[in-house]
């Protein structure tokens, strides 16, 4: 059987800061399939970007506790790997999209010029052409014109475009792409997801989209990973999440999916409360504190990742949404007074 093409085991991730070790990610596994899609879904500190970061090897060093884990990619251990190898698996094998396209963009040098960067052993009419197809290949209208351009002259959804392009130029095996729409109008990021859809499965590639918004990744992705403070919480097939969460955090990401005529950027005040602090989580359940099901067992012993019935799904509760106990835990925090609960709109 041939290896998946990423596979993240037990992977920690941790920070010193001036106010203690910062746990971002936490134990954290994750396998990505060939030409699979895979949704990485939380709120603002889960550790998303961070366990991003640490697959491409973007970790600043000196803060960096040396993490620990495993990550390989196509079988083989990157930890293992030297370092030349390494930067050419970075960028080349693996590539990845940012939420604000003008951090991937240098503004004072012509996207051309930029693009044809990105394509290492090809020069002068050759670079050129290959990156007009690249633009016309992400939908970039007039890409001859555009060579000469910087990136202020385009809009927001056209610089996103160029970065895919400069993403996708080495043809990579996996594209990492983290909020790759939050910066952008909401008539355009539909555009982009649709655009990011369309070249994983013309060019075979796998791709993890990390987002905060459930409604990005749904229909969207394969399978969806659901992160809380640090750890997953959830893993599921994309439609089996949407049917049957058992997580209570993933049951309120969903009823915090925002309306088509909602404003802007509102995407998860319908959930009260704050995740805990990654310097001292505490025992138990890190849910706990805004969770409506939660029980005096959920304060004293963490909840492991559990499969449940169907194939695929794996979640870490003590009372599950949907189940008896999760049924009995709701009923007895509706008499339980002063506990937090999440208050969500229909
Ligand atoms: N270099 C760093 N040094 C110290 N702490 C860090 C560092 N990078 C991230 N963190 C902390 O790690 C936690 C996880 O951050 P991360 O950026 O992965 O969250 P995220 O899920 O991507 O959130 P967002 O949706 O806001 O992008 C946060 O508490 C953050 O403050
Ligand atoms: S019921 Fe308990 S274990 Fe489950 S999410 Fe709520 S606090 Fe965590
Ligand atoms: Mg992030």
């Amino acid at each position: 059987m041939t290896a998946p093409l990423l596979e993240v085991d037990d992977l920690r991730t941790w920070f010193r800061t001036d106010r203690g070790i910062v746990h971002a990610v936490d134990g954290v596994s994750l396998t990505v399939g060939r030409t699979q899609s895979v949704g990485i879904v939380g709120e603002s500190g889960s550790g998303k970007s961070v366990l991003a970061r640490s697959i491409m090897g973007l970790l600043p060093p000196r803060r960096t506790l040396h993490p620990s884990g495993r990550i390989s990619f196509e079988g083989q251990d990157l930890a293992q790997l030297p370092a030349r190898r390494l930067r050419r698996l970075w960028g080349a094998e693996i590539a990845m999209v940012f939420q604000n396209p003008m951090t991937a963009l240098n503004p004072v040098v012509r996207i051309g010029r930029q693009l044809t960067e990105c394509l290492p052993g090809l020069s002068g009419a050759a670079a050129r052409a290959k990156a007009v197809e690249l633009l016309r290949s992400v939908g970039i209208p007039a890409p001859e014109r555009r060579l000469a351009e910087y990136p202020h002259s385009l809009s927001g959804g056209m610089r996103q475009r160029v970065t895919i392009a400069m993403a996708l130029a080495r043809d990579p095996k996996l594209l990492i792409a983290d909020e790759p729409t939050t910066a952008l109008d909401v008539t355009v990021q539909a555009q982009i997801l649709d655009l990011l859809e369309r070249k994983r499965k013309e060019l075979e590639m796998s791709m993890i989209i990390i987002t905060h918004d459930l409604g990005v990744v749904a229909g969207r992705t394969d399978s969806i990973v659901v992160m809380y403070a640090g750890k997953v919480v959830e893993r599921a097939p994309t439609r089996t999440l949407f049917a049957r969460p058992r997580m209570p955090y993933t049951e309120a990401l969903l009823k915090a999916i925002p309306r088509i005529d909602d404003p802007p950027h509102t995407r998860l005040d319908a959930i009260g409360g704050r995740p805990p602090d990654l310097v001292d989580p505490g025992p138990g359940c890190r849910f706990r504190d805004r969770c409506r099901y939660a029980q005096p067992r959920c304060a004293l012993e963490e909840p492991p990742l559990r499969p449940a019935e169907t194939p695929g799904h794996e979640y870490a509760c003590w009372f599950p949404v949907g189940t008896p106990e999760g049924a009995a835990a709701a009923g007895a925090d509706a008499r339980t007074a002063g506990r937090p609960a999440i208050s969500v709109e229909a």
